[in-house]
């Protein structure tokens, strides 16, 4: 496996096998030799907290040399173009390249053009697939297995590549996807296999875990025609609303969540019903697993 392009091209054995791979870093601090001498360079053409921090920490923590490139500050502000800009990088010597680009498609490019290992950290609303890997390990941390779980996405699903990646993940890993959002924000092909409900409330009935998605306001043609509090009324979640949902379940977030806008403070916080802070702590031992695959690494 050169590139972690995304979920799409991936086997359900390698998804267990990333997510086992995964696991035996959770919980640990400690710093292996697994990728040592081998550089690894962070490109993110869009803003990341947590994909571009914990790309680093993996990086760090296998031994790897870390770049960073401040696209804002490199030559791409002189006009450099995305290919001479990726084949500049892997010239002075990356190994892999950590790829975010607000274009669909442009980690594939990059990929097909660059003899390095290329991992996809988020193209355009296409896919995240370390964001999928990551909540698919949270979910089978919390539940013990994937397969039967029910689970509903709830939100900005057309310019979501976090819902892309994680229902085509879920549903090769035996689980059920429902999909609720606002109408101009639903896709027009959703992925094969998940069930559009007409509401959020149908979406969250019964199920065992519900995702929740930001308004990507950033990708947005024309404004939403909706304040904070009525996009809450109709697909925000807190407690109550949780509860129509399975017993036991559970909220996830891949972040930036805007409290009272898709999700209720309290929900968001409260550490038994809210996975989002685990999300975020899984980001590094994901990231481990991914970069060591890509770099044929062995720990
Ligand atoms: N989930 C996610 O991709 O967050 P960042 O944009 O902060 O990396």
């Amino acid at each position: 496996m050169k590139d972690l392009i995304g979920i799409e091209g991936l086997a359900p054995a390698q998804i267990a096998e990333l997510l086992d791979a995964a696991e035996r870093f959770v919980g640990t601090r400690s710093t292996v030799s697994a990728l040592a001498g081998r550089v690894v360079a962070n490109l993110f053409f869009e803003n990341s907290t947590r994909t571009l921090l914990s790309f680093e920490l993996a990086a760090k923590r296998l031994g790897a040399t870390v770049l960073i490139m401040a696209v804002e500050r490199s030559s791409v502000a002189k006009g450099e173009s995305f290919l001479d800009t990726l084949r500049t990088v892997e010239a002075i010597g990356a190994d892999a390249i950590v790829l975010r680009h607000s274009r669909s498609g442009a980690a594939a490019e990059a990929g097909s053009a660059l003899g390095c290992a290329v991992v996809n950290a988020g193209d355009g609303s296409n896919e995240h697939p370390t964001q999928a890997l990551i909540d698919a390990l949270a979910l089978r941390r919390r539940f013990g297995g994937i397969a039967g779980l029910t689970v509903a996405i709830v939100g900005d699903i057309a310019h979501s590549r976090v819902a892309r990646s994680n229902a085509i993940l879920l549903e090769k890993m035996g689980a059920h996807v429902r999909l609720a959002g606002p109408p101009d924000l639903m896709p027009p092909q959703p992925p094969a296999g998940a069930r559009v409900c007409a509401t959020a409330r149908q979406a969250v009935e019964g199920a065992d875990a519900v995702m929740m998605l930001r308004v990507q306001r950033e990708r947005l043609e024309s404004g939403l025609e909706m304040s904070g509090a009525e996009y809450f009324d109709l697909y925000g979640i807190d407690h109550a609303r949780l509860a129509n949902a399975a017993p036991r379940a559970v909220v996830l977030h891949p972040g930036p969540m805007n409290r009272e806008v898709e999700i209720a403070g309290a929900l968001a916080d409260d550490r038994e019903r809210s996975l989002i802070l685990d999300q975020v702590a899984l980001g590094v031992p994901v990231r481990m697993a991914c970069l060591e695959r890509v770099l044929g690494a062995a720990v």
